[in-house]
């Protein structure tokens, strides 16, 4: 029992008052209030002071002037859009945005400035290749992103041990972080052959892959341009065709999930700029032709090359009055870059406007290959364009572009590429457009 009463509460008899009991810090304060001189020198507080504003002066000083562009797209306005803008912006804040992403920070003296750091996506495929070629040339430094579905390495190849080139085998499904300053995204099946055999995975290599690559963009503050197509107008009810015509596509035909891809791929890079300030530029492409193209895939003017070559006669579906417009690659490639360099954002048609039946290409190619070469009627596949060419009239303006191989000049050039590589006498990857 004696030891429980110990636990009684007492807390009501009074307490024994310690008058010589002050608690700490009334008396420091009040020393430091009548004697700051003395205060500072007491218990070494004047040395860490002194060595806080060394550390602090130290790391302000050290510290690079440029930062790392994670982030600096935070910084940039956001261009504002007029009615006519919404197509044809001329942002000169995002010019100014991209000024300081090309920004290297402090450079040295005595040493030279590097080109740019690029990404093209798909850049192991035709017009990929040719493009890489162009700006390995111009001193840039390339990163070809491609999982090979279309693409070779073969048509990159002459470039592997250069320092200035790398190869990585990745699909744009996926994401992915790269520190660039521009991403040229090219990646997904181009062909009715190709994108016709999985087009689910068409339609999301156009939006799952364009949205990574508009996420990388957006973070490490990179200018995006989509290659998108003359397909997103469709069997166009306007001839030739303007950037303006919205088209007339069939949203659930055997080629929407090309042509849908491509105007969802359109709508996510314009979402892109308005919302999350990423400078973007649009190309739509119409029929290119050059070295390097697929043999078998089913676009037309490398099938009548291919089948005249080898003594086949050429396909033409329904009665060959459907009209398209064929553009050399290298012209192509002249456009994309100059549209990659310039202030509007697009869309801008990038494509030669002369016209030719099916019947007149078959022509041609019967000049060029072999006069024998004969023609093989077929029923016309689905969707099928009737006419297609495209009014360039901005892309002449505003990028100060247009073609300057016409067919008759550029078909010989693809012929000797692809006589080389059917007949075997070829060295892969060496053909210059
Ligand atoms: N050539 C034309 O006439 C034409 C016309 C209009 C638009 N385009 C567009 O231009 C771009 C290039 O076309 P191309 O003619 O060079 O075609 P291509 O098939 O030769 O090149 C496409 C490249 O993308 C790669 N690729 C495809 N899906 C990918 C993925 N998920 N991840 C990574 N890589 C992938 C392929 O392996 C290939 O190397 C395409 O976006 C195409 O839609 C081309």
């Amino acid at each position: 029992m004696g030891g429980s009463s110990e636990l009684i509460f007492r807390g009501h008899e009074s307490q024994p008052i310690n008058d010589d009991y002050s608690p700490k810090p009334n008396k420091r304060w009040l020393s430091f209030t009548l004697n700051p001189i003395n205060y500072l020198l007491r218990e070494q507080r004047l040395l860490f002071t002194l060595l806080g504003v060394f550390i602090a002066t130290a790391f302000f000083t050290l510290l690079p002037s440029h930062n790392t562009n994670l982030n600096q797209y935070d910084t940039v306005p956001i261009p504002y859009f007029t009615q006519h803008d919404s197509v044809f912006p001329t942002n000169h804040q995002s010019n100014r945005h991209v000024a300081e992403v090309h920004s290297f920070g402090k450079v040295p003296l005595g040493i030279k400035r590097k080109g740019l750091r690029i990404v093209v996506t798909g850049g192991a495929g035709f017009v990929g290749s040719h493009l890489v070629d162009r700006l390995i040339a111009r001193g840039d430094s390339v990163i070809v992103v491609d999982n090979f579905f279309t693409g070779r390495k073969e048509n990159v190849m002459h470039h592997f041990g250069n320092p200035r080139f790398e190869l990585i085998r990745h699909d744009v499904v996926e994401p992915l972080l790269l520190e660039v300053d521009q991403i040229y995204h090219l990646a997904c099946p181009a062909s009715p052959v190709h994108y016709k055999f999985n087009p689910v995975k068409t339609i999301i290599s156009n939006v799952v892959g364009t949205l990574n690559m508009l996420g990388l963009a957006k973070r490490v503050g990179a200018r995006f341009l989509l290659t998108s197509t003359s397909e997103v107008y469709g069997d166009p009810l306007q001839h030739p065709q303007k950037e303006t015509y919205w088209g007339n596509v069939n949203p659930i035909g055997v080629r929407s999930c090309y042509d849908e891809g491509k105007r969802t791929a359109e709508t996510l890079t314009m979402d892109y700029h308005r919302g999350a300030g990423v400078e973007v530029r649009i190309a739509r492409i119409f029929n290119t032709y050059g070295p390097r193209m697929c043999l078998d895939d089913g676009r037309v003017v490398s099938n009548f090359v291919a089948q005249a070559l080898r003594k086949e006669p050429m396909t033409v579906y329904g009665d060959g009055k459907q009209t398209r417009s064929f553009q050399y690659v290298s012209d192509l490639v002249e456009g994309l870059m100059r549209l990659m360099e310039g202030e509007h954002v697009g869309p801008f048609n990038l494509g030669n406007p002369g016209e030719f039946t099916m019947l007149e290409l078959a022509k041609v190619v019967q000049e060029t290959i072999d006069p024998d070469a004969s023609i093989e009627y077929r029923p016309n596949t689905e969707d099928d364009p009737h006419k297609r060419k495209p009014d360039i009239s901005r892309a002449k303006e505003l990028l100060g572009w247009e073609p300057k191989v016409d067919l008759r000049k550029g078909l010989p050039l693809m012929v000797s590429d692809f006589r080389q590589r059917i007949f075997g006498d070829h060295k892969e990857g060496s053909t210059v457009a």
